[in-house]
């Protein structure tokens, strides 16, 4: 079911991540039946465009699909845009009688508006200040404010962002977006570990000897090195998205399925785990590809010359509660790498029955993209007169299993839930105050002086040299291709 006469404002709707997420998002859900063509969109930016220059910039990402040409073309009139500044009051006002003709048109007495800010951080609070000032509905309806990152760049900055923003906004009006939070797989993990006994009667320190999330990227900064200069690989994925991953992977269950419950629990979490070792951190920044023909990251003219900033991390966190004390978890990302992936892997320990000794390790691997899926590599017999073992596995590939379902966009997801008032995937101040209280002495130490320089790794490769060794001593078994296996199985013609 879907609110009618609601009003959605997107401001920063000229930039990229307006262009590339939040309207193809909004889009995907109009085509899927989820948003009402009474909804009212509008667009608030610097820039000055015709209402058809947006729209053509608009569509440009749109994910337009057998059958939904001609919705199009509705979604568009249902999209106006205003050029104003951000800092003056005249651009907010004017919208509000928009709004407010818009809404007395359809007869709206409950109000129900849907503020989006996909903005620079500079102008964050000027635009939430003014938002509340001039286009709140007051008592009489319902105002909602999505943010997106970077919240912050530290400890202290986020607070002082939080200070400024909680006297105008209250908690419960507040959006935090963490798209991964979005994902279906990610989406996937509290259904998984709480609705099955066998996974849940495992899911500790007896059975697990190590987790490891995992994010590759297979491109550079091509070009947004003058954002990601700043902000570095830590900052703009580890901090945010695979923390976020982790909190759901390895919280207590929460007492009921609503979003404080749930927040709650990834808070106890966040409180469990020790402060960070700088010593056993490995830090990488790509280097020009072996064949040459990809940049390294210096070669980016939009960095500072000879930055040190860090491309490639891997981190090992510490959990010091019942069910993990004792498991490493590795936590590692990388721009520039042979492949594009994102990856949760659970390690089981080795079996203790001496029948078996030489057989390869539980895997849980849940592949969170491309192509979700979940399997778990165990040992088998093989068929037929043969007692040896191979490892097989038991393989939820979405693609086989599910292939007539729609698996939203993380964006339309949370945009969704943020029309419902659902704010179980969204990231509370608590969470946020503690993940970078986790993260700030860090990054203090790999930006200062005595930060070590990041190993060069070339463009396309699987990351710095040291990596193997730094899983190894942190706890991963690699097992390779054990016996052959491989997945996807790929099945004989
Ligand atoms: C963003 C980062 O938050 O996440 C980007 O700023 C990164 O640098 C992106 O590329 C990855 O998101 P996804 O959904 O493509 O995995």
């Amino acid at each position: 079911p879907f609110k009618e006469n609601t009003v959605i404002v997107v401001f920063g709707a000229s930039g990229d991540l307006a262009r590339k997420k939040t309207f193809p998002a909004l889009f995907g859900l109009f085509r899927e039946g989820y948003l009402s063509d009474t909804t009212r969109i509008i667009g608030y930016a610097r820039t000055k465009m015709t209402v058809e220059e947006f729209h053509s910039r608009i569509k440009e990402h749109f994910d337009i699909r057998d059958g939904s040409q001609d919705l199009v073309g509705r979604f568009l009139d249902m999209c106006t845009y205003e050029s104003a500044q951000y800092d003056q009051p005249e651009g907010y006002k004017k919208l509000t009688v928009g709004i407010e003709e818009f809404e007395a048109s359809r007869c709206v007495d409950r109000p129900h508006r849907l503020f989006y800010l996909a903005l620079p951080p500079a102008v964050f609070i000027p635009v939430a200040e003014r938002v509340r000032k001039y286009c709140h509905p007051g008592k009489n309806g319902v105002a909602r404010l999505i943010v997106e990152k970077p919240f912050g760049r530290d400890l202290a900055t986020a607070r002082e962002l939080q200070e400024k923003l909680a006297p105008l906004w209250k908690e419960d009006e507040l959006f935090r977006i963490d798209h991964y939070l979005g994902k279906e797989m990610v989406k996937n993990l509290i259904p998984l570990r709480f609705a099955n006994s066998f996974l849940h009667a495992c899911w500790n320190n007896q059975y697990i000897s190590s987790i490891q999330i995992e994010f590759k990227e297979p491109f550079g900064t091509e070009g947004r090195g003058g954002y990601f200069d700043n902000i570095g690989i830590i900052r703009d994925v580890i901090q945010n998205h695979l923390l976020q991953v982790l909190t759901l992977l390895a919280m207590e269950r929460p007492i009921s399925g609503d979003a404080e419950s749930i927040r709650n629990e990834k808070v106890h979490l966040l409180r469990a785990i020790k402060p960070l070792n700088k010593e056993n951190v490995l830090v990488g920044q790509y280097a020009r590809s072996e064949d040459g023909k990809k940049p390294g990251y210096l070669d980016d003219k939009t960095v500072q010359p000879g930055s040190k900033c860090i491309t490639y991390a891997a981190l090992t966190l510490e959990i010091c509660n019942e069910r993990w004390e004792s498991v490493p978890v590795i936590l590692r990302a990388g721009k520039a790498l042979n492949e594009g992936k994102v990856e949760i892997r659970v390690q089981f320990k080795e079996t203790k029955n001496g029948i078996f000794s030489h057989v390869s390790r539980n895997e849980l691997v849940i592949r969170v993209q491309p192509n979700e899926a979940m399997y778990m590599k165990m040992n088998t017999k093989i068929p037929g007169v043969s007692n040896r073992m191979v490892v097989s596995d038991l393989d939820l590939t979405y693609s086989q299993r599910y292939n007539k379902f729609y698996i939203p966009q993380a964006y339309e997801s949370l945009i969704r839930d943020a029309l419902n008032d659902n704010h179980s995937n969204f990231v509370r101040d608590d969470e946020l105050d503690i993940s970078w209280s986790l993260f700030t002495p860090l990054l203090e130490y790999l930006e200062g002086p005595d930060g070590p320089d990041p190993v060069p790794y070339p463009y396309g490769s699987r990351g710095p040299p040291q990596l193997n060794d730094y899983l190894a001593k942190n706890g991963y078994v690699y097992q390779g291709r054990a016996g052959g296996y491989q997945w996807p199985v790929t099945t004989p013609e």
